[in-house]
């Protein structure tokens, strides 16, 4: 119950940001104000990129323009294979692959679903391109060819967003699934054929009544990735 305090309210340092961020994946159904917005987008510009790439173009996707991108993403979802831009790596190591499954079927539990049970499954993922819920998804497409630090680059910007929400009360979930379909997002958001759809976040305020969003995915311990040297 601590933890749906925890989750709503604002914090004052980024050691706090991070330590208390987790995926969130249910949202109110709370239009997140515009002024919490822009300065959080706003900030946002200040990430770190190699050389001062920039290579992000950020979409900010909310009222009938959501509902739209949603429902036409979820059709896709049902009707067709994923075709993302970027690459989706297929061979993890046998520790992450371990790790992964293990956060399915920890999610899946905490859902309530039967790991069993395919359809149950499908179904909650197409919870992914309903935005879990949230009023606002930020959509990251980028125009530079997708190398590694093109990735970093994108990388750094996604977790500003992820701690400047949480710095204001928002939860977020970051989303590969959401460069899955980038297609729809092209033709629904007009974008020119150069943009490429990386992913996207999900934004907005927390469901606190919500099991889902009590789930803490684990973290491997300091001593198995960290060594110090002097
Ligand atoms: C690049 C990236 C892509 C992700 N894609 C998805 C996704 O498509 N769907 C989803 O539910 N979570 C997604 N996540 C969330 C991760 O599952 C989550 O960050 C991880 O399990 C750690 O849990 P935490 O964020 O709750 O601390 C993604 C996270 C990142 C950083």
């Amino acid at each position: 119950m601590e933890d749906f305090v925890k989750i709503n309210q604002k914090v004052d340092s980024i050691s706090e940001a991070l330590q208390t961020r987790h995926s969130i994946r249910e949202f109110q159904n709370q239009t997140i104000p515009t002024e919490i917005l822009n300065k959080l987008l706003s900030s946002s510009l200040r990430s770190p990129s190699w050389k001062n790439a920039q290579p992000w173009q950020i979409k900010v996707v909310s009222g009938k323009t959501r509902d739209l991108l949603s429902s036409r993403l979820v059709n896709a979802a049902q009707s067709s294979q994923p075709k993302p831009e970027t690459e989706w790596l297929e061979n993890y190591p046998a520790k992450a692959k371990k790790r992964m499954f293990d956060l399915g079927m920890k999610v899946y539990g905490v859902a309530g679903i039967d790991r069993k049970d395919k359809a149950a499954r499908d179904e909650f993922m197409l919870n992914n391109f309903r935005f879990f819920g949230a009023p606002t998804c930020i959509i990251i497409t980028t125009t530079f060819d997708l190398n590694f630090f093109v990735g970093i680059d994108i990388g750094c910007y996604v977790q500003s967003i992820l701690l400047l929400a949480r710095e204001h009360g928002l939860g977020t979930c970051a989303q590969a699934a959401l460069g899955a379909f980038p297609e729809v997002v092209k033709d629904v958001l007009e974008l020119p054929g150069e943009e490429k759809v990386v992913m996207g976040i999900s934004i907005g305020y927390p469901k606190d009544n919500s099991n889902l969003n009590q789930f803490h995915a684990p973290r491997e311990e300091f001593n198995d990735l960290i060594k110090m040297y002097s």
